[in-house]
């Protein structure tokens, strides 16, 4: 693909449930690629001068529903950015069909199991969990969430090291390896 070649993909929309790794993985990606990183969750909270779970408990989930929207919209315009979404974000219908193009979004798909354990103790920081993490919860949550997240460019399986999700995304997405990208290293993440 040609680096101006108007169908190529500029922006990537890393988008799951929370604890699939969208920030830890966006930012390897981004690096790799030597695109901006920016996660949505921090745009907000920095705007706002308060975490995302205190915007939630003094202003409501709708309240900040509009403020991600609004940031994940914004930033959505840059070009070579990796976004990591907040794992509410794209379960509205039509909101990832939206995006224009140039963009692409991937879905860190995880085993509820391995949410679980990446998940367990986080209710005080996880507006979404504060009731818990009980595999239960976690569950059905993603149950109603699947179908929405299923509506991604593509699905990769995040599970495993950020590294290794990493190349999966690379190797996913036509047109972002470059040539000189084709033998990754573990040296070049670290
Ligand atoms: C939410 C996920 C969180 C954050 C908010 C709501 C959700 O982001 O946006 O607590 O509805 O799943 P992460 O997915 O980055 O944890």
């Amino acid at each position: 693909m040609e680096p101006d070649d108007p169908s190529a993909v500029r922006r990537l929309l890393l988008v799951g449930f929370m604890g699939s790794g969208k920030s830890t993985v966006g930012r390897l990606l981004a690096r790799r690629l030597g695109w901006t990183f920016l996660d949505i969750d921090e745009v907000v909270a920095s705007r706002e001068g308060r975490s995302v779970a205190r915007i939630i408990a003094d202003d409501g989930e709708p309240y900040f529903r509009r403020l991600e929207h609004d940031a994940t919209m914004e930033q959505s315009e840059q070009d070579r950015v990796v976004i990591a979404t907040g794992g509410g974000w794209p379960v509205v219908p039509g909101r990832l069909e939206a995006l224009g193009a140039g963009a692409a979004s991937v879905w860190l798909d995880v085993p509820v199991e391995e949410l679980v354990t990446r998940l367990a103790g986080s209710e005080a920081v996880r507006p979404l969990l504060r009731e818990g993490t009980s595999e239960a919860r976690i569950r059905s949550l993603l149950e109603r969430r699947r179908s929405f997240y299923r509506r991604a460019t593509v699905t990769v399986d995040g599970s495993g090291a950020p590294e290794e999700v990493t190349e999966r995304i690379l190797d996913a997405i036509p047109g972002l390896r470059g040539p000189r990208d084709a033998h990754p290293t573990q040296e070049r993440l670290s």
